[in-house]
């Protein structure tokens, strides 16, 4: 039980007299430092009464999810010139702090071939260009086998090119989880901007951005589907670098994307 008096009010024996007199009341606990008068104008009380915290007070505003921001700006984008420009004025991704440059894509957007790598490495960055480096020659070397080329005169024999991440990881660090699911809203929109009708995806890091899964030593040469377009899984050239007898299936490979894009069905 508590009562409130305001001791001020008082000289020491009045005090000690009100005080002895609450206890024989019952009193056995100080409810407040500061008293509360209940007879004072309600104006008055409410500036002396602490409001009680509302949730909004005691709830911090949430940061907003970076997958969800990055839906919101990819998604109203006409076009690749406007999709570049979200990308350039994306702030969510830590990785575009640590970049030299953004890295959209190289190649005919027009081509019938798309191909999707992981991530810029240290020559990509320089030049602001994918698959400039010791891997983009030997998809050059592996498109030119298909009879298709980045650069081709023929629109019909051009490839265009681009990675999951346009920004290179520091360091050249494998991609995080959540680094490849917030740079993937603005890879389907690309794709659906680009309309190729046959995708490569190079590695574990764009099968993971387009078909869900990886392990791309088990899906390789295994035709699988993103937004309506037929997608062929294959080992990254720099896999293929490392690994000469892994060539061989990946010659099959192309190949099977050579087909499939005389014959779309
Ligand atoms: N590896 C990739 O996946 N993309 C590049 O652009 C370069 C190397």
């Amino acid at each position: 039980m508590g009562i409130n008096t305001n001791i001020s009010d008082y000289d020491w024996n009045a005090a000690f007299a009100a005080l002895a007199w609450q206890v024989e009341l019952g009193v056995t606990e100080v409810m407040s430092e500061a008293a509360v008068d209940r007879y004072a104008l309600p104006e008055k009380q409410a500036t002396l009464t602490p409001k009680p915290k509302t949730v909004e007070d005691q709830v911090q505003p949430a940061a907003p999810d970076p997958v969800n921001a990055a839906q919101a700006a990819a998604a109203p984008c006409a076009d690749l010139t406007a999709l570049r420009a979200a990308l350039e004025s994306f702030a969510h991704c830590e990785l575009k702090k640590g970049a030299r440059n953004l890295v959209f894509s190289a190649g005919n957007p027009g081509a019938p071939l798309m191909v999707v790598g992981e991530a810029p490495g240290r020559e990509e960055d320089r030049e602001g260009l994918p698959f400039v480096g010791h891997s983009g020659l030997l998809l050059d070397k592996m498109l030119a086998a298909i009879g298709h080329a980045r650069d081709a005169d023929d629109p019909r024999a051009s490839a265009y090119l681009t990675n999951v991440l346009p920004w290179r990881p520091p360091g050249d660090r494998d991609p995080t989880e959540a680094e490849i699911a917030m740079m993937r809203p603005f890879l389907l929109r690309h794709i659906v901007l680009a309309k190729p009708q046959v995708i490569i995806a190079m590695g574990n890091v764009a099968c993971q951005a387009l078909l869900g899964q990886s392990g791309i030593l088990r899906m390789r040469g295994q035709w699988g589907e993103c937004a309506a377009i037929p997608v062929m899984p294959m080992t990254h050239p720099a896999y293929l670098l490392r690994n000469l007898g892994a060539k061989r299936e990946a010659w099959a490979d192309l190949l099977a994307v050579q087909a499939k894009l005389a014959n779309p069905s």
